[in-house]
């Protein structure tokens, strides 16, 4: 864009907005200025605008993407506005980074990739924990083959209490679901990442809300429920509006036979959990701790590749936001392609339009059951 700077507008200013898309933007600022805000409660609006500076704040999208005409919309909204916000954007000529799970049927997700194409604008969904540097690590050790054929996986993410309360975390009808599309997003990408992307036969699973029903439970303090920072405006939080699920297990067969456990929980009394296990021919690996499990002169061998986090913004909360937004501003002057691909944010989304079919029904549920799947 040669020396004229992106501008860029947020829809949402809640928690990740304050945290992490604005601070990662103010990191860009030679290349970005920040031109205003929105977002249905007008005080949310205003404490961000007046907190960081910004000229523009509102309440209507519309009226914001009319008047400042941006060049990239970040989506912060709850997970069900996140179609509706981003084909606003994209018809107002943006290109748009959108907060996971992009959405949460397969339908929509293929009608927001072709939306972003008719306006010829791109869609950056918003994976940011890819840029972890020992999921980066994993990635390269598996596309190296370290691990062989990889055919069993497990990702479980526990947390032992960690329910969001500062938004609309736990309604059905604002985000869709709970902590399997929230904190389970995350694994299901980078395993299917990870693993080459495959391609995913069928879901089976099911849900639990036992423990945030229970009227005198312990409530979750905000870092441990995913706020390290950024709640200035909290919507206050009703147990009786809980209905989503706080457990989410199951079962995803992947199309080259590899078969993935998993466990999510925003609430369970067991101890707090993130880890990504990948077995293969060759080799086991554990992550976050990089255990190798393997074999070498017909000895068991256990080995731990060295991997250093010497990335710039590893100190930073929320770091992997700074990384992918440095990275569209990269793929927007053509300096590179995007990392998470179209066609992986498809099939990730499939599993979980199939995980919740599939707690509703009881059944395993194939991908190819999906409306829009062909
Ligand atoms: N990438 C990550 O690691 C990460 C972490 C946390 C949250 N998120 C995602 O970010 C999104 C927002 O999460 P949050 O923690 O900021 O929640 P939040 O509740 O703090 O913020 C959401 C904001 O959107 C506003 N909003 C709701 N409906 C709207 C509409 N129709 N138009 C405009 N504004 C609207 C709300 O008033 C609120 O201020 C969710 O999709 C969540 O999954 C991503």
């Amino acid at each position: 864009m040669n020396d004229k700077k992106w501008r860029v507008a947020l829809i949402g200013t809640g928690m990740i907005a304050n945290c992490a898309h604005i601070p990662a933007w103010r990191n860009l600022k030679d290349q970005v200025e920040i031109v205003g805000v929105c977002d249905i409660r007008p005080e949310a609006a205003e404490e961000t605008a007046r907190r960081n500076q910004i000229a523009w704040h509102g309440t209507d999208p519309d009226a914001m993407l009319a008047a400042l005409k941006p060049d990239i919309v970040s989506v912060c909204t709850p997970n069900l506005f996140h179609q509706e916000m981003t084909i606003k954007a994209l018809r107002a000529g943006a290109h748009v980074i959108c907060e996971k799970p992009l959405t949460l049927r397969y339908q929509d997700a293929v009608a927001m990739y072709d939306e972003a194409r008719k306006a010829g604008r791109q869609l950056f969904a918003n994976q940011s924990m890819r840029f972890r540097h020992d999921f980066l690590a994993a990635k390269k050790l598996i596309d190296e083959q370290a691990l062989g054929d990889v055919y069993f996986a497990e990702f479980n993410r526990i947390r032992r209490r960690g329910v969001p309360r500062w938004g609309m975390f736990h309604m059905q009808d604002q985000n869709g679901g709970g902590a399997f599309c929230d904190i389970g997003v995350h694994f299901l990408d980078a395993l299917n990442w990870m693993v080459g992307n495959p391609g995913i036969v069928a879901v089976s699973g099911s849900t639990s809300d036992l423990i945030s029903h229970l009227p005198h439970d312990v409530p979750p303090r905000l870092a441990d429920s995913g706020a390290y920072a950024g709640v200035f405006t909290p919507r206050p939080y009703d147990p009786a509006e809980f209905s989503v699920e706080d457990l989410a297990v199951g079962t995803i067969r992947f199309a080259n036979n590899l078969t993935c456990l998993f466990k999510v929980a925003w609430a369970i009394n067991q101890p707090d959990e993130f880890s990504i296990r990948i077995s293969g021919s060759r080799a086991g690996l554990n992550i976050p701790t990089m255990d190798l499990y393997g074999t070498a002169n017909g000895f068991l061998t256990d080995t731990k590749p060295v991997v250093y986090d010497d990335m710039p913004y590893k100190d930073v909360t929320f770091n992997g936001h700074w990384y992918l937004f440095e990275h569209v501003l990269d793929v927007l002057a053509g300096r590179a392609s995007f990392l998470i691909r179209e066609d992986e944010i498809l099939n990730v989304v499939a599993a979980i339009e199939a995980f919740y079919r599939s707690a509703e029904t009881g059944r395993e549920v194939r991908v190819d059951e999906l409306e829009g799947v062909k």
